[in-house]
């Protein structure tokens, strides 16, 4: 970062002086999501105040006025519910109460009214599929077969003297598990420890909805759905069909046609959108399914656009290419959905690598950071951060074996190394433990070395840092009607290098967004006549280069240079 700063001069940024007064235009209430950025908490990892190594919910709520002041609107924090931990919280043995070590139901709910305070909404993490091993629910599925809570998982008889058929978990191997006290195998897509639910039980949704009401009753501004494309399984148990190959944990490659995105989740999707549409505040389904393709993710707003509002584009967070042919087509594609749907989009999550290495070249990673937080916050859609990407943190993962802890990376190591690497703790300061915990605490994972430059007191002290670029970026979205209300169409279709788009409101300028995806200045024509642009000339509302007013009809643009232009 400091690097580029020199390089470039003053600053590594340009910030125009044109910005109209903050004059924030209103989503309808029942949309408010739509002008929402979403940050996304791994509560484990954000700030620990109690100084056992692992954040709380005390952290989140002291943490409010700096999200504040960055410019989110929305927060969404991954389960926080009491939890073994197998998966970190993934795998729930009570749906409504905390976690004791992220703190209390009191803890919640003040933290629920320091956000309301801040105007910041709070989404709750919500695992349908499966629960933990520990659950009541489980427990008592598990102590007999005519145990009236038997149905509530999925339970089969062994064939051959194996598992029932060859499906297999997404943390390896078979996703069926021998429970001895009864002689008969349960299903897990992913963990043994989170055995799969039974969704075709009635008595299974009815328990899960009367746990979503108990959230809702305290002001929740909606849920994501975890892996909700896994609810159901094929009842007559088909094999999944193999695919060429092998995996990181030595499993022959498989598709999941029998266990993933069968029709009956949208049945779901409509109980669960109908339920929280009975409530007020108007809030938001996001589902995270990672669909193959535009028409699969489609389908997840439903046919009357009664399921969920916000379907994860996974197609656009598993993009691992810097290709401005490959944005273009992603982002064309969303935008003409086939249900005409709200595109949601990001780039990095608690389950992959974190986008500053990701798209990084290794040498211009901090400018390429910019360029990507310029996709993410100008692109007609609501997008998710995910904590720490506004500072460009790492992907930190564990050199040894015996350091992972999340058991992917165990079963896999060396070739899948697990989750650690992105979940490593949030990097507020450069003293040691980075201000995440205190400096003679074990944090529960380490902190990357790199938070001795890479924290939020440095760049905030720096105009030319990537935390800085974001600030400013965010306050244009939430300020400039193009990135409000505008539109979104590419221009300069045929630029394999450049991949521009325009963002128009019906009243007010245009914004122009100009992105160099290659490690070369590009100087690009625009001719913008056709959309009803007639003007040559236009100002730069930001960019991460130094540049002011532009001439559209020679536009030299450096090597991973990012603008935002404003044409009239
Ligand atoms: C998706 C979550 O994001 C991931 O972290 C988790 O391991 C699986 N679902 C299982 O709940
Ligand atoms: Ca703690």
């Amino acid at each position: 970062m400091k690097m580029i700063s020199s390089l470039l001069g003053l600053c590594a940024c340009t910030v125009a002086l044109l910005t109209p007064p903050a004059a924030r235009a209103q989503a309808t209430p029942d949309e408010w999501w739509k002008h929402a950025v979403i940050y996304e908490i791994y509560p484990r990892s954000f700030q620990d105040t109690n100084h056992d190594g692992t954040g709380d919910l005390k952290g989140i709520e002291q943490r409010l006025d700096y999200l504040k002041e960055l410019g989110i609107d929305a927060i969404w924090i991954t389960p926080m519910y009491p939890s073994p931990q197998v998966d970190f919280g993934y795998d729930i043995k009570d749906y409504e109460a905390i976690d004791p070590q992220y703190g209390t139901m009191a803890d919640f709910d003040n933290l629920m009214k320091a956000a309301k305070a801040r105007n910041i909404r709070v989404i709750m993490d919500l695992v349908l599929n499966h629960t933990s091993d520990q659950h009541p629910w489980f427990l008592e599925s598990r102590s007999s077969k005519t145990n009236p809570k038997r149905d509530w998982y999925i339970w089969r008889d062994g064939k051959n003297g194996g598992p029932p058929n060859n499906w297999q978990s997404w943390f390896g191997h078979s996703a069926w598990k021998l429970d001895p006290a009864t002689g008969q195998y349960y299903y897990h897509y992913f963990y043994t420890e989170q055995p799969d639910l039974n969704w075709r039980n009635p008595e299974v949704r009815k328990a899960m909805y009367a746990a979503l009401r108990f959230w809702l009753d305290k002001g929740v501004a909606g849920f994501r759905m975890d892996a909700v494309s896994r609810l159901f399984e094929d009842p007559d148990l088909h094999d999944d069909p193999y695919l060429p190959g092998y995996n990181a944990f030595g499993d022959r490659n498989i598709q999941h046609k029998y266990t993933d995105d069968l029709p009956e989740i949208h049945d779901v999707f409509k109980e669960v959108r109908a339920l929280v549409d009975t409530y007020p505040g108007h809030p938001v389904l996001m589902s995270e399914a990672d669909e193959p393709n535009i028409e699969a993710l489609s389908k997840m707003y439903g046919a009357k656009g009664d399921e969920t509002q916000l379907p994860m584009d996974f197609q656009i967070a598993d993009a691992n290419e810097l290709s401005a042919g490959k944005f273009r087509k992603l982002f064309d594609e969303v935008e003409t959905n086939p249900a005409g749907g709200w595109p949601e989009f990001f780039f990095s999550n608690h389950d992959q690598p974190r986008q500053w290495d990701r798209y990084g070249d290794g040498k211009h990673n901090d400018q390429i950071a910019k360029l990507m937080a310029t996709l993410e916050l100008t692109a007609r859609g609501t997008p998710q951060m995910y904590y720490g990407e506004e500072l460009g943190m790492r992907t930190t993962e564990p050199t040894r074996k015996e350091d992972v802890r999340d058991p992917e990376g165990i079963t896999g190591w060396p070739k899948e190394k697990g989750r650690d690497g992105e979940r490593t703790p949030m990097q507020w300061t450069p003293e040691p433990n980075s201000g995440f915990t205190g400096a003679e605490v074990k944090p529960w994972l380490p902190v990357p070395p790199s938070a001795k430059t890479v924290n939020v007191k440095s760049e905030l002290a720096d105009p030319g840092s990537i935390l800085s670029f974001y600030k400013a970026l965010l306050k244009l979205r939430h300020t400039e009607p193009a990135l409000l209300e505008g539109n979104y169409k590419s221009v300069d279709k045929e630029n394999a290098e450049v991949f521009s788009y325009l963002r128009c409101p019906k009243v007010g300028n245009c914004l122009l967004v100009a992105l160099n995806m290659s490690s070369k200045t590009q100087a690009v024509h625009y001719d913008l006549k056709t959309e009803g642009i007639a003007t040559t000339s236009g100002e730069i509302a930001l960019a991460n280069y130094r540049a002011e007013k532009v001439d559209l009809k020679q536009v030299e643009i450096p090597a991973f240079g990012a603008a935002v232009i404003r044409v009239r």
